[in-house]
């Protein structure tokens, strides 16, 4: 079974607006080391297209909307991200693609480790070789 969750926020809001926070522990089980977002991106893209060795990662659509496909061992899964209220923790041996991104969509991502290319499985093959292991 893909070891990844879909997270459901809770909601601070009132008659002002919106509000989402994430406490460690309580809405995110790793510290966060390091947040980027992906905004801006041109028709057609795709992002990701790697695994991770270690890293653990939760991925928050703030606008808009965007498709991520997660496969490990047992199978590729698609989620449809389009809610600031909505996480997906991605945490294991996944390779991991999103697309279909709008023209407004905001991905947040939070990762429980700095930037390390050493972690990184950019080949497709070699991800599929490790996780065979699995099976
Ligand atoms: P890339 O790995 O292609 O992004 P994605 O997996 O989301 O498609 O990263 C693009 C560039 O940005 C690459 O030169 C590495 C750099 N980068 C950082 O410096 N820090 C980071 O946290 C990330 C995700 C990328």
């Amino acid at each position: 079974m893909i070891e990844q969750r879909l997270i459901e926020f809770q909601k601070h809001g009132d008659d002002r607006g919106e509000l989402v926070a994430l406490e460690y522990m309580k809405d995110i089980p790793f510290k966060v080391e390091r947040v980027y977002y992906i905004f801006d991106t041109k028709l057609g893209s795709v992002r990701g297209c790697h695994a991770h060795k270690a890293l653990e990662q939760i991925l928050i659509c703030l606008k808009g909307s965007c498709t991520l496909s997660l496969e490990d061992f047992s199978g590729r899964k698609e989620y449809l991200l389009k809610s600031p209220f909505k996480g997906v923790f991605i945490s294991g041996l996944i390779w991991r693609e999103i697309y279909d991104f709008s023209d407004d969509c905001i991905l947040l991502v939070l990762s429980s480790e700095c930037f390390d290319e050493n972690d990184y499985i950019r080949d497709y093959a070699e991800f599929k070789n490790r996780v065979n292991k699995f099976v």
